[in-house]
């Protein structure tokens, strides 16, 4: 994306604002199409980026959309996806959540543990219906290099693989529920291929263990994929050429044994589809030099993105990929960069070099598609709530949700 439309978009529509480019996203899911040569479909978790314009772009080119409440998947219908074509998974959803889900039609609901399972199956009982579901497997063991690991440690994500043999039989005997196979989603954010292949090696065994204990032909298997997104600018990013020839054959020779031969593979991702694609936008609003640095003063901080301030698991706040959209030939130098909250915490970076930032500059940082706007805390000093401007067959558009969709379904999903 080049610095032009970046500088258009913010000068346009004005900042704070988010910039994503639905072309690009478009294109990086039909690569994964490409590059395992239709081994997978593609399940886009909805936490990444919940904006409904990129749903609705991106629904086309899914298997399914991954929701994690009932209000994303009220999202990925007003995407317009059927509901038969929507996951669920979650590791606390309010009974309301689960019930609510089945009365939509939710085509599978992904168990996380016994107790979703018992609701489940009583919601459907009553209405006369089976309902599909998964099981989420919580593995023993997640390879070093993720990010975060969601695994092999005491965790609220899915049924232990050691408990597999207690738990499946349960939930197999409930009458109101279809097992039709099993999920895994253990870490995020890896960048490394042979890390990744080292996962689904262990998901195929678990896979194979789960389908010896339930005695189901799967038809279903979602691979979580914790494909990663650089964000620092001294990291390489993810060779993505060299997954096939390390992952295809792990896939090929469980799709060899029978019992899976009819198992339909999915890849459950979202910050490598999105992530590389967005923008935070921002501009200079004020200035100061304080003892030896320069400070420049921005309208967006931690409240618009809060992972760029370090603030969502970084053990040590670095620096992102910034650029000075205004005046990108400047004579480089070093500077602070802050946001507008009353707080020193609120700092978008340290000793960043860049290109003269002057007042009214805009700035952008790179990486920002997944986990910015939707795991920012943007109530926080009542500034203005950023925009959302996308770039859709090379145009323009803003696509700033109305803040009403932030509020909803929560008369419904209380209790
Ligand atoms: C169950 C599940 N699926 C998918 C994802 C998406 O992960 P990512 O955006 O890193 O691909 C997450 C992220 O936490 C998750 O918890």
């Amino acid at each position: 994306m080049s610095v032009s439309k970046r500088l258009e978009a913010a000068s346009q529509f004005g900042t704070p604002a988010y910039f994503y480019d639905l072309d690009a996203i478009r294109t990086r899911i039909a690569l994964l199409g490409d590059l395992f040569a239709g081994r997978f479909g593609v399940s886009y978790a909805i936490k990444a980026n919940p904006n409904p314009a990129l749903l609705e772009a991106i629904k086309p080119l899914l298997s399914t959309f991954d929701a994690s409440s009932l209000g994303e998947v009220r999202r990925a219908l007003a995407a317009g996806m059927p509901a038969a074509r929507i996951t669920f998974s979650g590791p606390a959803k309010r009974r309301a959540e689960i019930t609510g889900a089945i009365d939509l039609g939710i085509g599978e609901l992904v168990l996380e543990n016994s107790r979703d399972a018992r609701i489940a199956s009583a919601h459907a009982v009553e209405k006369g219906v089976v309902q599909t579901v998964l099981v989420r497997i919580n593995p023993k063991e997640v390879p070093r290099r993720f990010g975060a690991s969601m695994a092999g440690t005491a965790s609220q994500f899915g049924i232990d693989e050691e408990c597999l043999e207690a738990e499946l039989p349960f939930i197999q005997s409930l009458p109101g529920l279809k097992l039709v196979g099993f999920h895994i989603y253990s870490g995020s954010n890896c960048l490394h291929a042979e890390a990744i292949a080292e996962n689904f090696e262990i998901f195929a065994r678990i896979f194979r263990d789960a389908q010896k204990i339930s005695g189901i032909a799967p038809t279903r298997l979602i691979f979580g994929s914790g494909f990663g997104v650089p964000y620092l600018p001294d990291e390489e990013g993810l060779d993505h050429e060299a997954l096939p020839p390390l992952v295809n054959p792990i896939i090929d020779a469980l799709k060899s044994e029978p019992a899976f031969k009819n198992a339909n593979c999915n890849l459950e991702l979202g910050r490598w589809i999105v992530g590389p694609n967005g923008w935070l936008l921002t501009q200079v609003v004020s200035e100061k030099q304080s003892r030896g640095k320069s400070i420049r003063m921005c309208d967006a901080g931690f409240n618009n993105h809060l992972a760029a301030c370090g603030m969502m698991g970084s053990v040590l706040p670095r620096n992102w990929i910034f650029e000075n959209l205004s005046n990108p030939a400047g004579e480089t130098a070093v500077f602070t960069l802050v946001g507008p909250l009353c707080t020193s915490i609120d700092r978008l970076a340290r000793d960043v070099h860049l290109p003269e930032v002057r007042i009214d500059d805009f700035l952008s940082i790179a990486s920002s598609g997944a986990y910015g706007l939707t795991a920012s805390p943007t109530q926080f000093i009542s500034h203005p709530y950023p925009k959302e401007i996308v770039l859709r067959d090379g145009e323009l558009f803003e696509a700033t949700e109305p803040l009403r969709y932030h509020r909803y379904d929560q008369a419904e999903t209380a209790g």
